[in-house]
């Protein structure tokens, strides 16, 4: 698959319609590897597994969730297994295999249970924010086949001060009841609330409240908790989780990826890929999500109707050149300026990113003579090898 990918690379720039192809075969290809009956069952079994570990009581639409008893407010959010999930969280191939090992010891239970171990039971994510926490505690959530019950911290805490413990109480009790995943979503607004506290009884209350039900809930269910502020979290808190995981920014692989996923079912032509990965380079997952919408925006607006949609780069790059404009404190200011400014700042700019002479002409849109005249270009990209070899 690795070699398809580096041939469909060096295709693109002499035939984009043959190299379009193979983009074609390699997500399909893709798509199949994900849904093998192998991978399907091994998810059942997993499922099963935890069913059988983790007991309690079966969580329907129909279940009561439980209210803070003042406000009324629900305290939690259930995300089922079927609900439309959107699309599956890319990350950085690290990542992407801690996580799958973390679902596999579902299936390996006897084997643990020799080795007196347990499976992970409480995971912790931090990251920045828009790095995909939510999304990656559902896909887990979901490949366990268990309903994910969402409480934000946030709410429950700031909202309702002289109840949380309480609230806490009840949504450690409502969770531990049913088998299902608890998710503890903006973890942080604990330790603020400390900093915001007129009172530091209640904090300290609520702080042992949380710690007792994390240890209660040992061996009862599977919690996830996420925070874009670690450095916040009590270290007695940070202790009680067994993985800790730093979900990072999208690497190159996985921005393309991302691209991929949100850009469906517009097609990136030529250049456009390379001028795609040298804009959303440092952006976080849920900005190259906008950024992709954008794009489709776009393409809506000025683009031909029918046909399969192409985003040609020429078109792109006015896409994105709106995209600057009304996003600008994405990105960093020369990112913009290059974007917003003359052809030359922008080509000098792209140079720099290691693209070459034909795809900057693509680009921007010009003969690559005029390419070759305003600029002294250094020659092939730094990233892709010479002669698309790599
Ligand atoms: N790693 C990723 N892979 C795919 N999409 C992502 C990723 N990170 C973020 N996104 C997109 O951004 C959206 C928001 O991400 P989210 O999970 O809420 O981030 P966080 O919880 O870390 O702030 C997601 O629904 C998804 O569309
Ligand atoms: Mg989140």
């Amino acid at each position: 698959m690795h070699h398809v990918t580096q041939l469909r690379d060096a295709l693109a720039k002499q035939d984009s319609e043959q190299a379009a192809k193979l983009t074609r075969l390699l997500t399909a290809a893709s798509k199949r590897q994900d849904m093998t009956p192998v991978a399907f069952e091994e998810m059942r079994q997993g499922a099963v597994a935890v069913r059988a570990r983790l007991g309690g009581e079966l969580l329907t639409r129909n279940t009561p969730i439980p209210h803070d008893r003042e406000s009324g407010a629900a305290l939690v959010r259930i995300v089922f297994p079927d609900d439309p999930g959107g699309l599956e969280p890319v990350f950085p191939p690290a990542l992407a295999e801690a996580v799958r090992d973390l679902l596999a010891e579902w299936r390996k239970l006897d084997r643990l249970a020799e080795l007196r171990a347990a499976p992970h039971l409480r995971c912790l994510l931090y990251g920045e924010p828009g790095v995909g926490k939510t999304q990656l505690a559902r896909y887990i959530a979901r490949h366990l086949d268990l309903p994910c019950v969402e409480a934000r911290l946030d709410g429950l805490v700031s909202s309702f001060l002289g109840t949380t413990a309480r609230n806490i109480g009840v949504l450690f009790d409502f969770a531990n009841r049913y088998r299902c995943v608890l998710f503890l979503d903006e973890f942080d607004a604990l330790a603020k609330a400390r900093d915001d506290a007129h009172e530091l009884g209640e904090i300290k209350r609520v702080v042992n409240t949380l710690l007792q039900c994390l240890d209660a809930r040992e061996g009862r269910g599977f919690t996830i908790a996420a925070t874009n502020h670690e450095h916040l979290l009590d270290s007695a808190v940070w202790r009680r989780f067994d993985a800790r995981i730093k979900v990072p920014k999208p690497d190159a692989g996985a921005r393309a990826q991302i691209l991929e996923g949100n850009l469906r079912p517009v097609e990136l032509d030529g250049a456009a890929r390379a001028l795609l990965d040298w804009m959303t380079d440092g952006l976080t997952g849920a900005d190259i999500a906008s950024v992709a919408s954008a794009v489709k925006r776009y393409m809506a607006v000025h683009g031909e109707a029918g046909g399969s949609p192409r985003m040609y780069p020429a078109m792109l790059l006015a896409a994105l050149r709106r995209y600057a404009v009304m996003n600008a404190k994405q990105f960093d200011p020369e990112r913009v300026d290059a974007l917003t400014g003359s052809r030359e700042a922008l080509d000098k700019v792209l140079v720099g990113a290691g693209l070459n002479q034909t795809e900057r002409a693509e680009i921007l849109g010009v003969s690559q003579s005029t390419i070759s005249r305003s600029a002294r270009s250094p020659g092939r990209s730094r990233k892709r090898g010479m002669n698309g070899q790599s």
